[in-house]
């Protein structure tokens, strides 16, 4: 079955009409179902993180599985056929978790730790972190596979992971207003004073994270194998 494009013209039962709507929201739930997954394994992250190494390196975790309508400007935008497999293959963040976590470090060990685990399937990395986008944008973003067990068998459902700190989620979410504000059209001054204000969240994030480290020592994270926190198996060793 085809969402309409409104190129032809589009006639329906109303019994036609329910079923293309059941259809969507059983294709928008295995979504929901993976998204509680991933939110499941970075909940039990933390919550181990917290009691065994008395330390939290998340900030806040919030989740989205994407509106009919932006998914339907999306399909629209990429030229997609407006079919769910075609979805399905194509747009990968219909279901998105964004962890805000408290230092750069932090977003790379959440990472690796989500990453490494054995019924997750890394599809993509885009580290923007590493490399910044040219308007000053920075996070780590991975599309994971995320197994969903339904009555009728098991999907692999995409799911977009956003890993950044405090300072580069304060600029992201300025720099989204002031897009959407000027219509996509920000005036270059403002784009200059965008990237500048970049760089001094990516300096904030670097002073606090060296702050901490003076105050707490390498110990707070406790028990950690060269530099990052041990994988199953490891023997722990103090650094
Ligand atoms: P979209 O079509 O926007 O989803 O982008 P994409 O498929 O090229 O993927 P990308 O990894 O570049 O961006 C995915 C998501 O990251 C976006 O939906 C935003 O949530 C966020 N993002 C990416 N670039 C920017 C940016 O320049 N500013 C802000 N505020 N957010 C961004
Ligand atoms: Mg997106």
């Amino acid at each position: 079955m085809s969402m309409p494009t409104g190129e032809q013209p589009f006639t329906a039962t109303l019994a036609e009409m329910r079923a293309m709507r059941d259809e969507f929201q059983r294709f928008l739930l295995e979504y929901r179902f993976g998204l509680q997954e991933v939110e499941t394994k970075i909940t039990i992250l933390r919550d181990e993180f917290q009691l065994m190494h008395d330390y939290n390196p998340i900030e806040h975790v919030s989740s989205r599985v994407k509106t009919p309508d932006s998914l339907a400007e999306k399909v629209a935008r990429r030229g997609i056929e407006p079919d769910f497999p075609t979805i399905r293959q194509h747009i990968t963040d219909i279901a998105g978790i964004r962890v805000t976590c408290s230092f750069v470090a932090d977003a790379y060990r959440l990472f690796d730790l989500l990453t490494t685990q054995d019924d997750i399937t890394v599809r993509a990395v885009k580290d923007y972190i590493a490399v910044p986008k040219d308007n000053g944008y920075k996070s780590l973003h991975a599309i994971v596979e995320v197994p969903v067990f339904l009555s009728s068998g098991r999907v692999d459902v995409p799911v977009e992971v956003q890993f950044r700190t405090i300072a580069m989620d304060f600029w992201a979410s300025l720099e989204h207003k002031i897009y959407y504000k000027y219509d996509k059209q920000v005036p270059s001054p403002l784009l200059d004073s965008l990237r500048d204000a970049a760089e001094t969240a990516a300096e904030l994030d670097e002073r606090m994270e060296r702050l901490h480290r003076e105050v707490h020592g390498r110990e707070v994270h406790g028990r950690e194998v060269h530099g990052r926190y041990p994988r199953p198996g490891e023997t722990p060793v103090e650094v």
